[in-house]
């Protein structure tokens, strides 16, 4: 993606989201977040991100968020994702946003941190380790996102209190220190499915559940695929149908509309009058389905790590371009001397 225009020419619109190596993406990273990205790097200007410093506000085993992060990044080549038209880069391997973060958390209120239903969830899940960065977690979500001065962020219906609070600090600091921010708006995509848990379809579907059998992971084999469906949690009506009483059997439909592109009235008809047995053993095949080619191109990019670094240093260079312009007028109208 060329950076050149940054201030000669006016520019497409730029969508900018960031994803966390806290597990392997689950079908619901990718049917709510990474296949739309695909879609959308041809009609914007994109920047994709690992986001490995966020991971860390919770307790991450070393060498496992090494190749973890090693994981997201091949998957996100894998759904599609094509550095010749858009950025991909690791996060940590552009310390602007770790500075940002601290500048924005200057400008951000205890309470407001505090009303974030991610950290109270997390709190509550990791009681242990209830730590400043888990706190202080949405200002890094704002300086990644403001860095780039993106018009979108396409992010999921979890991720926009976030991006609200984004906009709440872009907004002070505007206020404080004269226009620096663009405002960017959440955009939660038209077609893009909230995947929620198969054994608790009240929670989303989550990386980090520790339970194997709420979530399928992109790289699931196709026969745990097939088994972790048959377990999911439906109803005793035996009736395929959407309904509020049904959220099992309506996350199910959810996700089957959303591999295939059926509609819900034509996934009603198809299994009119067959169980529940016969419903989920086509979801699993669809889905084992629709993954199979992604999984086999992961494998051939982890198979060159030498590569995966060297596109990770050289689209790392490109998104410092951008944060760094941001973050020096940022500190330059917080009163900070900046040196040539
Ligand atoms: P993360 O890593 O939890 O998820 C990445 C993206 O996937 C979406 N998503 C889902 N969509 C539908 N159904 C689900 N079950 C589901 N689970 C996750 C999320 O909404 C998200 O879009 N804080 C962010 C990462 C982040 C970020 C950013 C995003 C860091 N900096 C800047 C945008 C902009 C997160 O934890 O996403």
């Amino acid at each position: 993606m060329s950076t050149a225009n940054e201030t000669t020419e006016p520019r497409r619109k730029r969508a900018l989201s960031l994803i966390q190596p806290s597990g392997i993406p689950t079908l619901g990273n990718y049917l709510g977040a990474m296949r739309n990205w695909v879609a959308l790097q041809d009609e914007f200007e994109c920047i994709f991100g690992v986001a490995d410093l966020h991971a860390v506000t919770v307790r991450q085993e070393p060498a496992r968020l090494r190749q973890r992060t090693y994981e997201v990044y091949a998957l996100l080549l894998a759904v599609g994702l094509d550095p010749e038209k858009c950025l991909v880069f690791v996060q940590s391997q552009v310390p602007a946003h770790a500075e940002l973060a601290w500048l924005l958390g200057c400008c951000t209120q205890f309470g407001e941190l505090s009303r974030m239903t991610q950290f109270k969830d997390k709190s509550q899940s990791h009681a242990d380790n209830i730590n400043l960065g888990l706190f202080a977690y949405p200002t890094l979500m704002a300086a990644d996102i403001l860095l780039y001065r993106p018009d979108l962020v396409p992010v999921g219906k979890d991720q926009k209190q976030h991006c609200e609070l984004t906009r709440d600090i872009a907004g002070r600091f505007n206020n404080l220190y004269s226009d620096t921010f663009v405002l960017p708006e959440p955009y939660i995509m038209q077609n893009c499915a909230n995947v929620l848990s198969l054994q608790e379809p009240a929670k989303k579907m989550s990386k980090s559940d520790s339970n194997q059998n709420a979530f399928i992971s992109m790289l699931d084999e196709p026969d745990a695929i097939l088994r972790k469906f048959r377990r999911a949690v439906t109803d005793s009506e035996a009736r395929v149908c959407r309904r509020e009483d049904k959220p099992g059997v309506s996350n199910l439909m959810e996700i089957y509309g959303a591999v295939t592109g059926r509609t819900f009235d034509q996934i009603e008809e198809e299994f009119d009058g067959r169980g529940y047995g016969d419903f989920k053993s086509a979801v699993g095949e669809a889905v084992a389905e629709t993954l199979r080619p992604i999984q086999d191109r992961f494998h051939t990019y982890m198979g060159d790590k030498a590569q995966l670094d060297a596109l990770m240093k050289e689209q790392a260079g490109k998104a410092a371009v951008i944060a760094c312009r941001t973050l020096d007028k940022v500190k330059k109208k917080m009163g900070f001397v900046l040196t040539k």
